[in-house]
Parts: C-alpha cells; sequence; structure tokens
C-alpha cells in the first residue's frame, strides 16, 4: 500500500486527477471505478480542466459506479447519477451509454444487485476503483457488521450515515433509508485502488490502514488488497 500525504485539499485532488489521468492514457478503452460524496469533486474538476486542456480524452472509457440511493431516479438532485453528470459526465466527452451505476428506481433492489454485479463482470473487471471512505469506516455503502459482503447487495443505511448525508438533503427524512453498492469482494477484484480522504477523515484512516482487519471497519479490508493508493491531506 502506498500513502500519499498532501499539504492540502486542492493537492490532493490534483495528484488524484493526475493518477487516474494516467490510466486513461495508459489504457484509453479502461474501466474506471467511481465514487461519490465530497472528496473526489475537486479530482473531478481537475479531470474536467484536463480535458478542456485537451490533454484527456473520454471517448473510449467505460465507468461503473459503486453505489446508488434506493428509491432516487437518476434525475433527482440527490442521485449518485445525477452528482456524476454534474461533476464529470456532462462536462467531458464521455458516452453515456458507458456510464453505469445501479438503478435507483429499479422496482427490486436484489434482482437489480444481480444485474450489476453480472455487469462489472462483463466489462471484465475494475481496472482503477476511485474510493471514499466514511467516517465510520464505511466503503461504497458497506457499512461496518459482522461479515465482509462479497457482491453487490442492497443495503439499509445505518443512522450515522444518514444523518452524514443529510447535509445535501433538505431535511434528514427525506434521505433514502437504502442503498444499491458494490461488495467488498466486487470492490476487491479492481485491479487498482485509490482511496481518497480528507484531513476530516485521519482518525478513521489511521484505524482503517493500520488497525486490524475487520468489517467493522470496512475498509480495513483494503490492506489484504495488493495495488492500493491513499491520497490523504494535512489540511483542509
Ligand atoms: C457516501 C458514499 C461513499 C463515500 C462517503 C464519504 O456515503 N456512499 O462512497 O465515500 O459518502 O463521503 P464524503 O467524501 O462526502 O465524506
Amino acid at each position: 500500500m502506498r500513502v500519499m500525504e498532501t499539504k492540502n485539499y486542492q493537492e490532493l485532488s490534483a495528484l488524484a486527477a493526475d493518477l487516474i489521468g494516467a490510466q486513461l492514457l495508459l489504457k484509453p478503452r479502461c474501466v474506471l471505478g467511481l465514487a461519490t460524496g465530497s472528496t473526489p469533486i475537486g479530482a473531478y474538476q481537475r479531470l474536467v480542466e484536463g480535458y478542456r486542456a485537451g490533454r484527456l480524452d473520454f471517448s473510449q472509457v467505460r465507468t461503473v459506479n459503486l453505489d446508488e440511493y434506493c428509491g432516487l431516479s437518476g434525475e433527482h438532485p440527490q442521485s449518485y447519477r445525477y452528482f456524476m453528470e454534474q461533476h464529470l459526465f456532462s462536462q467531458v466527452n464521455i458516452l453515456r451509454e458507458n456510464t453505469h451505476l445501479p438503478n435507483g428506481a429499479a422496482p427490486d433492489p436484489e434482482e437489480e444487485s444481480r444485474r450489476y454485479e453480472a455487469l462489472v463482470e462483463s466489462m471484465g473487471g475494475v481496472d482503477l476503483q476511485l474510493l471514499g471512505i466514511g467516517r465510520n469506516g464505511h466503503i461504497g455503502f458497506n457499512e461496518p457488521g459482522d461479515s465482509f459482503p462479497p457482491v453487490v447487495h442492497p443495503v439499509e443505511l445505518t443512522e450515522s450515515t444518514i444523518l452524514a448525508n443529510s447535509r445535501l438533503f433538505d431535511r434528514v427524512e427525506d434521505v433514502p433509508t437504502k442503498a444499491v453498492t458494490m461488495g467488498i469482494g466486487t470492490i476487491l477484484k479492481a485491479r487498482k485502488i485509490l482511496l481518497l480522504a480528507g484531513a476530516d477523515k485521519r482518525a478513521i484512516l489511521e484505524e482503517a490502514l493500520t488497525g486490524k482487519v475487520t468489517p467493522w471497519v470496512p475498509a480495513s479490508v483494503l490492506q489484504l488488497h495488493g495495488d492500493v493508493t491513499v491520497i490523504t491531506c494535512r489540511e483542509g
């Protein structure tokens, strides 16, 4: 595992975008695993700048996102599809048919999970998976629990995640209580993993990277993957 520490969030974002950009240059038809949350926004902005400057081309890239809320369609401003459109897809030359997220409006989340796991598999797996980390150590929406979920599955969100994510909704009651997420097994199959954690996540990051590997700190499982890069920063 490589841990890189930058001075601040701007540098973290620039470095993350450099590593993602390098992946695009090395393999233009790569599969990128993407994440939502506040942390990757700066990296997405830098990637958009790279595209506008003519340095990056997304025309062949295929993407799969980690997760999506249940009960929100892609047009809902708090859905992760909407987030991706806003921060990346609508601003670069990516083909919409090459972008994938679980369908939050699917009537049967179990069936949607099976479809999404098979889709990731059929794409030949993820070349580079971008991750954030929740305050309780979750990755994707794999919440602390007594096992590591192997495949894409529906989850009930914990109270702490609902509260943390409520900052983006008008009212806490509006936050969906369920999501479909890649499993820990799905995430670990990625050939490379890039975890971004801002200064506010240093305590949980430390616990995940140096503590015991346990499903009660889901991100701790990354200690078992052979190609993980972590970027963190000293100040916001
Ligand atoms: C959400 C997402 C995670 C993300 C986490 C941290 O719960 N499902 O994939 O890593 O939030 O988000 P932030 O970067 O906003 O702290």
